[in-house]
């Protein structure tokens, strides 16, 4: 596989990852997108292990195969698996409360931060449960200045279900993060989603918070009282 070809798969399966429906594809790449490259690309992503344990929204899904295959019809022959993973999405279109999204770190597909979120705004009275935009530049400026945060210990208000944190505490070295928030619910899906990034750390439980001990890094979730 080329570059190009490679840049175009990532940069695709990026958006999916996410649940990004909104892109646009040159004309000029839609030709490199030939049958082995669609088949790498499902294989890729919906059949990927980690899609497999953690799918995302159907919804999504369904909005971005139309979408890019009616970008490649005009051009080449759409591969059976695109056809097939759209009608999976079609079949499967109960409402979802959550669903899971994959954020791909530093353009590789071997690393990812997923998370269970909620498409919505607001849940329950809380802006928690889902990761925002602003959640994601602050990741992209620590992980541009890993430096600063290695053997520190590090206190996030209002982590909501955690994409900072989680961020920082794989990437970073530092010697502890705590994360704070304070509803119950987006605390609940915050440790869930340290269960799914940190899978096989020890985790002990207080009255205050949830310890994990991930290697040299200690990791809190912790209820933070509203002001
Ligand atoms: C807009 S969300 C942002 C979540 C996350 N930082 C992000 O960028 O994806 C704001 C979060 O702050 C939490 N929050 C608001 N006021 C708080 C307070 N006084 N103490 C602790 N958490 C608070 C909310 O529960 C919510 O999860």
């Amino acid at each position: 596989m080329s570059n190009l070809e490679n840049t175009i798969l990532v940069d695709l399966a990026r958006k999916l990852f996410r649940g990004c429906t909104n892109f646009h594809i040159e004309p000029d790449s839609v030709k490199l997108m030939t049958w082995s490259w669609q088949e790498l690309f499902v294989d890729l992503t919906l059949r990927s292990p980690v899609i497999k344990k953690y799918p995302i929204s159907t919804e999504l899904s369904r909005i971005f195969l139309k979408k890019l295959i009616n970008c490649i019809e005009p051009v080449q022959e759409v591969h059976d698996n695109l056809y097939a993973e759209l009608c999976r999405a079609m079949n499967n279109s109960a409402i979802e409360d959550y669903c899971y999204r994959h954020y791909v770190i530093s353009n590789d597909l071997n690393n990812i931060i997923t998370m269970k979120e909620t498409k919505n705004m607001v849940v329950n009275g809380t802006t928690g449960m889902r990761t925002w935009e602003a959640a994601l530049m602050l990741s992209d400026w620590i992980l541009c200045n890993k430096e600063l945060f290695s053997s520190k210990d590090v206190l996030e208000l209002g982590s909501g279900i955690g994409f900072t944190g989680i961020t920082l505490a794989k990437f970073c070295e530092p010697k502890s993060v705590t994360m704070t928030d304070c509803h119950e619910d987006v605390l609940q899906v915050l440790c869930e989603n340290v269960d799914i990034n940190f899978p096989s750390q020890c985790k002990n439980r207080s009255s205050d918070g949830t310890t994990y001990e991930l290697d040299n890094t200690s990791f809190v979730p912790r209820r933070h009282p509203r002001c």
